[in-house]
């Protein structure tokens, strides 16, 4: 199986180094792409030079901030083209743990067609992640299950491992979020899709370096979309049960 983490980056000078260093170490058959939204401070370089010295990494650069879904989409779609069998989502930051990405890896191998991280399953955990960021991450995973009817505990989580067959039966350009509400969207496509979703449990770990992208935009996004998903599913739902009556 040829396996490429996708890392999008937007200002992760300090972060990206450490990040790929430890990628490579713990899953040296694994290639990388960044995806850069051209950061001021340089990230976009530092990862092109990496990338001269090692021609496992490879970068993808994009003109502006757009978003995460904006660049992850953009990274499915290379990746894709070049051929990979499973498609990995990983911060830059160090918050998701390189050396547990093999153990996803083998969950799409065994069969799953979607292996989440999970932070809120046993032996999931978070470290020096602020409360009020747990709260929002537990309330808005609750509130999308109840929404969605999905079976997902961590339903925002942003890391990943995809089979690539997953991501073709998905329409990528239909996707609309663009911030981490894009997390969920995913996750709720592939799960209407009847595929196999399984979480494993992760250790989060909060950044030592560089700041949080997070916004309460972001937050305002994924919950309008959640509850426009969810209100239009059982409207549908219902629309079908009348039209078997009739
Ligand atoms: N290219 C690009 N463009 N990268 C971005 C953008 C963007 O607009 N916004 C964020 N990123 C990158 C960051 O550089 C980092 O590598 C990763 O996406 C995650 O961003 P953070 O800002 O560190 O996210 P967080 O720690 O607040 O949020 C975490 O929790 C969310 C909620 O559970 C992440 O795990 C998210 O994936 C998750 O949805
Ligand atoms: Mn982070």
């Amino acid at each position: 199986m040829r396996v490429l983490t996708i890392i999008p980056t937007y200002n992760e000078l300090e972060s990206l180094p450490k990040t790929l260093g430890r990628l490579r170490a713990a899953v040296p058959a694994s290639d990388v792409l960044v995806v850069d939204d051209n950061s001021p401070d340089g990230t976009g370089e530092l990862a092109d030079r990496i990338a001269s010295e090692d021609g496992q990494v490879h970068v993808l650069h994009r003109k502006g901030k757009e978003g995460l879904g904006a660049a992850y989409i953009a990274g499915f779609k290379w990746g894709l083209a070049a051929g990979y069998d499973v498609l990995i989502e990983m911060d830059a930051d160090g918050s998701h743990q390189p050396e547990q990405l093999q153990q996803l890896i083998d969950a799409v191998d065994q069969g799953a067609d979607l292996a989440m991280g999970s932070r809120w399953v046993p032996g999931g955990s978070v470290v020096n992640w602020p409360l009020y960021r747990q709260v929002i991450s537990r309330v808005g995973s609750t509130y999308a299950r109840l929404m969605l009817g999905l079976k997902i505990k961590d339903v925002t989580g942003g890391f990943r491992a995809f089979r690539r067959t997953t991501l073709e039966k998905l329409n990528l350009d239909e996707v609309e979020s663009v911030g981490y509400g894009f997390q969920v969207d995913l996750a709720w496509r592939v799960a209407k899709l009847g595929l196999t979703i399984v979480e494993r449990p992760i250790t989060f770990v909060e950044r030592e370096l560089g700041a949080s992208k997070m916004s309460s935009h972001i937050v305002l996004e994924a919950m309008l979309n959640v509850t426009r998903w969810g209100l239009a599913a059982r409207w549908h739902a219902l629309a079908a049960k009348r039209t078997k009556q009739d």
